[in-house]
């Protein structure tokens, strides 16, 4: 790509990977057809697709109208292999519904991004308490339950998959779960929807405290996926770095409070439409400082691309990292482009130079992509960013949108 175009137009965020995952896992509490709407046409999705036909369940994706509908056997499969699961860790989520449902889940330990040591601690214990006896062999982690009962489970911290995998397996449990200390992003709010439709009973959603009723067995639905708030706060910081202006169609302005406000820190304009945001830009941003926690707070998966923001706004910034140790990475290769960031351990100072100057860079997880890829949109000369494959896994057609918003930017072979 070649540097300093402004972005104008406009873009549609799709479903949000980070939710389309949990609901297709979730699929897999209901014998029948579930569909599922507004999904993204990303790697992970058919990587997930993949697990789930090898779990026993029909799966079509119809990639152009944005559904997939997946046919699950009366008695699906218990076993999760090394080969799919290394190439994504979110497939760690069917543990819960397989254990509720099956009985037994044989899950290959996952690999995924290289951010960090992501523990499954919590996923583990909260399983065990709802009565599954769990254990670690030949690189599987095997949960076995002939009924799992209600327990009240404290979460450490507000774990978004160990969230995700003990509501799913508490709704097929005998009696009442609370689990306390949940995460409460909309992705979780997405999969109790779901499960509430799928008549689970689910008291406390979008609160930290989740009371879970289990039911002898649930039905399949049809849901829509929420949009992609991570997608639509990569578009907002586009906007803002190329001095430019796009509208966020779909995306979901609620679910951005904390990073909206921030850009509106640098000196953006954020206006609110009835389905999505606008944001424009006029001038050289101003640095702002974040601290990524757990939702409401700033999120982790749009610390990348603040750091690329911060790196050519005027001023200094402190960005701190509190979930994953290694998501600094990336600034290594941001470095090559000129950007001026000391890290020291989960700190970063980001001081603002005018310009950053083009390089072959490489991205190390999605997220990092995106970041190197907004830095490269306005630095001078050509940026090649390789192993864009990470940058697949979570945006669908990312080439093609920022083309059509005026990047100068093409996608060749890697
Ligand atoms: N953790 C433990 N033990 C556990 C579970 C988590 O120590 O049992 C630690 C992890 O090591 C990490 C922190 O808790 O340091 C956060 O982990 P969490 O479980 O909340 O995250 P996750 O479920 O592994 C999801 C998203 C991530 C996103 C985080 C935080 C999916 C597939 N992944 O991961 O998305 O960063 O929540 O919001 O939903 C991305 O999209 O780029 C991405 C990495």
């Amino acid at each position: 790509m070649v540097g300093g175009n402004r972005l104008v137009g406009t873009v549609r965020v799709p479903g949000a990977k980070n939710s389309i995952l949990k609901l297709m896992a979730a699929s897999l509490l209901a014998e029948g057809s579930t569909t599922l709407t507004e999904v993204p046409d990303i790697l992970d999705v058919t990587i997930m697709a993949e697990l789930l036909r090898r779990l026993g369940c029909e799966v079509n994706q119809d990639v152009s109208g944005g559904t997939v509908r997946i046919d699950v056997p009366d008695k699906p499969g218990h076993q999760a292999d090394y080969d799919l699961v290394r190439k994504m860790r979110a497939s760690i989520c069917v543990l819960g519904p397989l254990v509720a449902r099956v009985g037994e889940a044989d899950v290959a330990l996952p690999g995924g991004d290289a951010i960090g040591s992501r523990g499954l601690d919590m996923h583990v214990n909260g399983l065990t308490r709802l009565g599954a006896e769990v254990t670690s062999e030949h690189g599987f982690l095997i949960a076995k339950a002939a009924q799992l009962h209600g327990a009240k489970i404290w979460l450490d911290f507000p774990s978004v998959g160990a969230t995700e995998n003990l509501l799913m397996a508490a709704v097929l449990a005998k009696g009442t779960t609370v689990i306390d200390n949940a995460a409460r992003e909309p992705e979780i709010v997405d999969i109790c929807q779901m499960l509430v439709a799928m008549g689970a009973t689910i008291e406390g959603i979008g609160s930290s405290t989740l009371e879970i009723e289990g039911v002898e067995a649930l039905q399949p639905v049809t849901h829509r996926t929420v949009p992609d708030r991570i997608v639509a706060g990569t578009w907002a910081v586009a906007a803002v770095m190329t001095q430019g202006d796009i509208t966020i169609d779909q995306g979901d302005p609620g679910h951005l409070e904390i990073a909206l406000d921030k850009l509106v820190g640098c000196g953006a304009m954020i206006e609110e439409l009835p389905v999505g945001f606008r944001v424009s830009m006029d001038r050289r941003p101003k640095a702002v400082d974040i601290v990524t926690l757990p939702y409401p707070g700033f999120p982790t998966d749009l610390q990348p691309q603040f750091i690329a923001l911060n790196a050519i706004s005027e001023g200094a910034a402190m960005v701190t990292e509190n979930l994953f140790e290694a998501r600094f990475r990336f600034v290594h290769e941001l470095g090559r482009l000129g950007a001026d960031v000391h890290t020291d351990g989960h700190h970063a100072l980001v001081r603002g130079r005018s310009r950053l100057s083009g390089a072959p860079v490489e991205a190390t997880d999605v997220r990092a992509g995106a970041g190197l890829v907004l830095a490269g949109l306005v630095a001078d000369g050509t940026t090649t960013v390789h192993e864009v494959h990470h940058i697949d896994r979570g945006y669908s057609g990312f080439v093609e949108s920022l083309q059509a918003l005026s990047a100068d930017i093409t996608r060749v072979d890697d």
